[in-house]
């Protein structure tokens, strides 16, 4: 009996210690799998926050998709752009591979002349902030979050 609670507590810690390194080792930009359908897998491996997601689409420091996106379930905010399509009822048009894709490099998911930004892209294109230029404008586990907000917004 004892011994099979020990191995019992061993077995919980090595599955702690997959998850952590799972979490660690999200899909790296370069290594994104695209195909017809989107991206398919999660970038961490896990489902995004879509209250997370929320914050990060107006964020002005991270997504900042409402200098180019009006949507209308983020009334609070005064300035919505219009650069961009209306998000309101994307998920209806999108699936969520397709929105993944759309978020993590919309030069590949769209079109190459977009002004949409790359969230999850190391080519950010020549007039890109000095700061972003090794770097993601988000993290893999903040694309997560962005894309299971995008996939609320149904009408
Ligand atoms: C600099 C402006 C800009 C920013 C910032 C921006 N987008 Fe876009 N986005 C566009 C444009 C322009 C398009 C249309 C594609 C094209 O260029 O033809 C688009 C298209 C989209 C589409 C497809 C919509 C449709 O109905 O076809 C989604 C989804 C989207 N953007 C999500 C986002 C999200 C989420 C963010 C923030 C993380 C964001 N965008 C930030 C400009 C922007």
């Amino acid at each position: 009996m004892r011994t099979i609670l020990k191995l019992g507590l061993a077995g919980a810690c090595l599955a702690g210690v997959a998850v952590a390194t799972a979490h660690a080792g999200s899909v790296a930009p370069m290594d994104v799998k695209f195909t017809d359908n989107g991206v398919e897998a999660s970038l961490t491996g896990a489902a995004g926050d879509a209250a997370k997601g929320r914050a990060v689409f107006s964020n002005r420091k991270l997504g900042n998709c409402l200098a180019c996106h009006v949507n209308a379930e983020q009334k609070e905010h005064s300035f919505h752009g219009e650069v961009g399509p209306p998000l309101d009822g994307v998920a209806d048009r999108y699936s969520e591979a397709e929105l993944r894709a759309i978020v993590i490099d919309s030069k590949k998911a769209l079109t190459e002349e977009t002004l949409m930004p790359g969230f999850y892209s190391l080519k950010l294109g020549a007039r890109i902030h000095k700061k972003f230029a090794d770097k993601t404008i988000l993290t893999a586990e903040q694309v997560e979050d962005v894309v299971a907000y995008l996939a609320t917004l149904k009408e």
